[in-house]
């Protein structure tokens, strides 16, 4: 949870967020929507050097390594800003040492918003700790689903119509071989948990390890 105290207020304005930066890094990084009368980001998007935030001392979440499974494949889906944690797993030595090939995909509405995300891959071979060791392990698949794109649709029509494997080159979900992490909206984690359910694969917890997560705090 990050937050700000507003002036006269009472109570800070709290949300959960997602630290978007590797844990080994000195700093900490959010990337954040801007929602324009937002009580929290419509403050946050204003803030200057120098000026306090709130962090809450405990953090949470479901989109751990701990709770898969050892395996060959791991894939990232997220939309919007759902690529936060990611942005922190992808520059995470421990993701390259538990598996051979790291596969992100983000989807969005509009071009301008994959930039953090295209920028942050493009940087990866110079990332400190992971840039040596990804080699041609790591695949950026970005999509957009309002403007034309290279390649576009939602990540579930990704799935369906097998166009993600074509641009990733690898084969169908296999829940022997391949793990998954879901991050975006509710609507999105629901259906694309429900398609990969379908190819077999069942979710794991920290105490009880398979093969995908997805963020809890939405799901159903
Ligand atoms: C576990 C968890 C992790 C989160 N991590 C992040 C993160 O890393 N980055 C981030 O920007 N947000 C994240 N959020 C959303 C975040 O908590 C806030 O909703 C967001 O900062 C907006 O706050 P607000 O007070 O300005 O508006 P709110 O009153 O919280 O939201 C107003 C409306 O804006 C829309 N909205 C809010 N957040 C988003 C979003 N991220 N993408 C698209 N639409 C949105 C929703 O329709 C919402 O009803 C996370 C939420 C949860 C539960
Ligand atoms: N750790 C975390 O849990 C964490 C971190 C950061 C953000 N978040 C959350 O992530 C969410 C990001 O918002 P958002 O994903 O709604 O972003 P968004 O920017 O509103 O939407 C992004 C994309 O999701 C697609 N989409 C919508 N419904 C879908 C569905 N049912 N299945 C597949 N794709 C779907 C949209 O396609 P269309 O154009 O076709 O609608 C759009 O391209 C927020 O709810 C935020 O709170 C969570």
């Amino acid at each position: 949870m990050i937050g700000l105290q507003p002036e006269g207020a009472k109570k800070p304005t709290m949300r959960a967020y997602s630290i978007a930066s590797p844990a080994w890094d000195e700093k900490l990084d959010f990337y954040s929507i801007k929602v324009p009368d937002g009580p929290l980001t419509s403050h946050l998007q204003k803030i200057r050097a120098g000026d306090k935030i709130i962090l809450a001392k405990k953090s949470v979440g479901t989109l751990v390594l701990d709770a898969l499974l050892p395996g060959k494949r791991l894939y990232m889906f997220s939309t919007g800003t759902g690529l936060a944690p990611f942005a922190s797993l992808i520059r995470d030595p421990e993701t390259y040492e538990r598996y051979e090939k790291v596969i992100l995909t983000h989807t969005c509405r509009q071009e301008a918003e994959l930039s953090y995300g295209l920028r942050l891959t493009r940087d990866l071979k110079n990332t400190p700790l992971v840039g040596k060791m990804i080699g041609d392990r790591f695949l950026h698949v970005a999509s957009l689903t309002r403007e034309n794109y290279p390649l576009t649709g939602r990540i579930t029509k990704l799935i369906r119509t097998g166009a993600l494997f074509e641009n990733a080159d690898t084969p169908p979900f296999n829940p022997g071989e391949d793990r998954v992490m879901i991050c975006g909206s509710m609507d999105m984690i629901n259906d694309t948990r429900s398609i990969i359910e379908n190819f077999g694969l069942m979710e794991g917890s920290n105490s009880s390890p398979a093969e995908f997560v997805v963020e809890k705090a939405f799901a159903a």
